[in-house]
């Protein structure tokens, strides 16, 4: 029986795991959670699934969680150390980090620093901060499992292979919505139709990240530090269907590719109980129903955003930090209608421009660059509102 803690267990990635634990009683059970601001879901878990500590984010959603459940054996932390502290719950082998954005990188590091095995989701901390992540989980001796479907797909396609012999990795992305669209009809695009991705349901900041293409931006520089690859061996590949999560070409010209159906439970699964396989109720993958698959060279014209996750990641240090930094502010703010579609690249681009990039030693050199963005992308927002 593996015992887990999920990080951001309210979400989109945190429900898919619970959905997962649910069905498999005797492999699983969870011993913490976590969420930011709603306490009402995180109650109907924990009443659920019992764990025997919980935190919220925010300290008045955990004293209203506190005060509706006096009848339960848990206790309920709150605040980012609350947060941290069910991160390191001695009791956890594995920490599924499922938080969305900057604000998992403190957690995720305190599992990885108390030796949990870590199920990363949440790819924004290894954007911020790869190679420390890396260098602290080897310290530890941690093995950082990756949820992400194309990065799983990736960790699928070299098991059994020789990292050397790798000539590259190539990301699938769907296109997200707005694929078919020219930049001047992408210009009055609202976010509930940025929303509607074709093929996946998640969060609404990855499912905006989809739709601008800055998803694959970060995904290309986690891929760097998950797999310790360089740059100039990270490709990305537009494949609408969402059928070949990723693939891996060697340098003998063989090209290996995991496929299924979009489930996150798939790859969920797969981080949660490696080397075996969970036997999902997915439905079989029907590829002659499906007949054809397609794929397009990514759009940099109508999608600056993927070039900037590239220009980020070749000038290293802090940059990739400042650019993730200035994706939250700037999708945040399109979310609540307060800039147009186009504005986010816009507002990343000037942010990053702005910056000069410096080393990245400390975690606190990491959290620095993500303040200041933050500050200046703010700025530029304020500068657009409608
Ligand atoms: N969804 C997917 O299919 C998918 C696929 C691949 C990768 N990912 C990655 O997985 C991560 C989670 O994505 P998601 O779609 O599951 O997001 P989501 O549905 O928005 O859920 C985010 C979770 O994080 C919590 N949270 C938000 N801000 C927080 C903060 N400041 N401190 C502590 N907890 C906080 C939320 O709590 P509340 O509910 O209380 O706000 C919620 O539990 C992201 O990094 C995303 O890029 C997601």
């Amino acid at each position: 029986m593996k015992q887990i803690v999920i990080l951001g267990s309210t979400g989109s990635i945190g429900t898919n795991t619970l959905d997962i634990v649910a069905k498999f009683p005797e492999e699983f059970r969870i011993v913490g959670l976590t969420a930011a601001t709603k306490d009402e879901k995180l109650e109907e878990q924990l009443r659920m699934f019992k764990p025997q500590i919980v935190a919220l984010a925010d300290h008045a959603a955990a004293a209203r969680l506190r005060a509706r459940c006096k009848d339960l054996p848990v206790e309920i932390l709150s605040g980012l150390e609350g947060v941290a502290q069910v991160a390191r719950l001695p009791e956890a082998a594995l920490v599924i980090s499922a938080i969305v954005g900057g604000a998992g990188l403190v957690p995720t590091l305190a599992a990885i620093r108390a030796r949990k095995q870590v199920a990363l989701a949440n790819k924004e901390p290894m954007v911020m901060a790869g190679h420390l992540m890396q260098e602290e989980a080897r310290r530890h001796g941690v093995r950082i499992f990756p949820v992400d479907s194309e990065h799983s797909a990736i960790f699928q396609s070299m098991e059994g292979h020789r990292r050397e012999d790798i000539r590259r990795l190539i990301l699938t992305a769907s296109g997200g919505p707005l694929w078919e669209l020219s930049r001047e009809q992408m210009r009055d695009v609202k976010p509930a139709q940025a929303l509607q991705h074709p093929n996946w349901k998640m969060g609404s900041k990855i499912t905006i990240d989809s739709a601008t293409l800055m998803n694959k931006g970060l995904e290309i520089i986690e891929a760097r530090w998950l797999f310790d690859i360089p740059p100039s061996q990270i490709e990305v590949l537009v494949h609408r269907e969402s059928i070949i999560h990723s693939l891996v070409e060697y340098k003998d010209g063989s090209v290996i590719a995991q496929l299924g159906l979009p489930d996150m439970r798939t790859p969920i699964s797969y981080a949660m109980q490696y080397p075996a396989r969970v036997p999902l109720d997915t439905p079989p993958l029907d590829l002659a129903s499906i007949g054809t698959l397609t794929f397009y060279q990514p759009d940099h014209e109508r999608f600056p955003c993927l070039g900037l996750g590239y220009q980020a990641l070749r000038t290293g240090g802090t940059s990739p930090a400042v650019l993730n930094a200035a994706n939250e502010i700037a999708v945040a703010a399109y979310l609540q209608e307060g800039i147009g579609f186009l504005d986010i690249a816009d507002v990343i681009r000037t942010t990053t421009e702005a910056h000069t990039a410096s080393e990245v030693s400390t975690v606190e050199d990491a959290l620095e660059a993500d303040r200041w963005a933050r500050e200046k992308a703010e700025e530029l927002v304020h500068a657009l509102a409608r």
